[in-house]
């Protein structure tokens, strides 16, 4: 297909560059509670021994070195090389050798049908604009085991007062990490392609999933606990 999105190529934050991947945690641990997120995807994906899971765009790896715990296989998908580098060497630390890092996206990676327990998806379907999440999410589908689980978190806009719940965010992130943090969020909405709450529900439900749970946090951090039907 040659009019296949490039999603090699990096939009918005370049975490190509080693110096972003580098203030990577550090800077996000200004914003979020990476453990919290992290109990409550395994609230959801549950610990199975016999299992694969895939991390599509995986970053600095901290969703599947703790799935690799208590997983017998992860995927680690990221198409930035230095953040599977740095990831890599973190895992390495904890003698963690069960983590597949996979330089590859959402649209591009090849994982037979059927064959995944769980899909972490966590702050990274917004780099590929709408068309593309909707491709990316039909994927993901397939490749799920009948009642396989999805975890997706990701900057999303609400339906109501959608300016207003902007501004907040870009001026609460300036309040917790300065500088640096209200230039991340800048660049996110300017550059990057958060949907509407409407779309992302609309697109997951027109994939095939039953969406179980929504959450939302500071306004525009929505996650969305999905599950593939089981077969009747
Ligand atoms: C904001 S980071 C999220 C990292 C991690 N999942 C987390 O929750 O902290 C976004 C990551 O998605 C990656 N990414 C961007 N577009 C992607 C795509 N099409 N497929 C896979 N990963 C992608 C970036 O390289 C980056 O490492």
């Amino acid at each position: 297909m040659d009019w296949l999105y490039n999603e090699f190529k990096q939009t918005g934050k370049d975490y190509a560059s080693q110096e972003e991947v580098e203030i990577y945690d550090p800077s996000h641990d200004d914003f979020r509670n990476i453990r919290q997120e992290i109990a409550y995807a395994e609230s959801w994906i549950l610990p199975n021994p016999n299992a694969s899971i895939l991390d599509i765009g995986c970053g600095t790896g901290n969703f599947s070195i703790h799935f690799a715990k208590s997983f017998q296989k992860v995927y680690a998908l990221d198409i930035s090389p230095p953040m599977l580098s740095f990831a890599r060497a973190k895992s390495n630390l904890l003698n963690l050798h069960n983590i597949d890092y996979i330089h590859g996206g959402y649209l591009n990676y090849k994982l037979p049908d059927n064959s995944i327990y769980g899909v972490i998806s966590s702050l990274s379907l917004h780099h590929l604009p709408d068309f593309w999440k909707a491709k990316a999410l039909d994927r993901i589908f397939l490749i799920l085991k009948p009642a396989g689980k999805l975890y997706l978190h990701d900057v999303v806009i609400p339906n109501e007062f959608p300016e207003k719940a902007i501004q907040d965010f870009i001026d609460l992130q300036g309040e917790r990490g300065g500088n640096f943090l209200r230039e991340d969020t800048l660049i996110h909405f300017k550059e990057e392609f958060s949907t509407f709450d409407w779309i992302m529900q609309t697109m997951l439900i027109n994939a095939g999933f039953h969406i179980q749970e929504v959450s939302t946090r500071d306004k525009v951090l929505k996650t969305y606990l999905c599950e593939k039907p089981p077969i009747i």
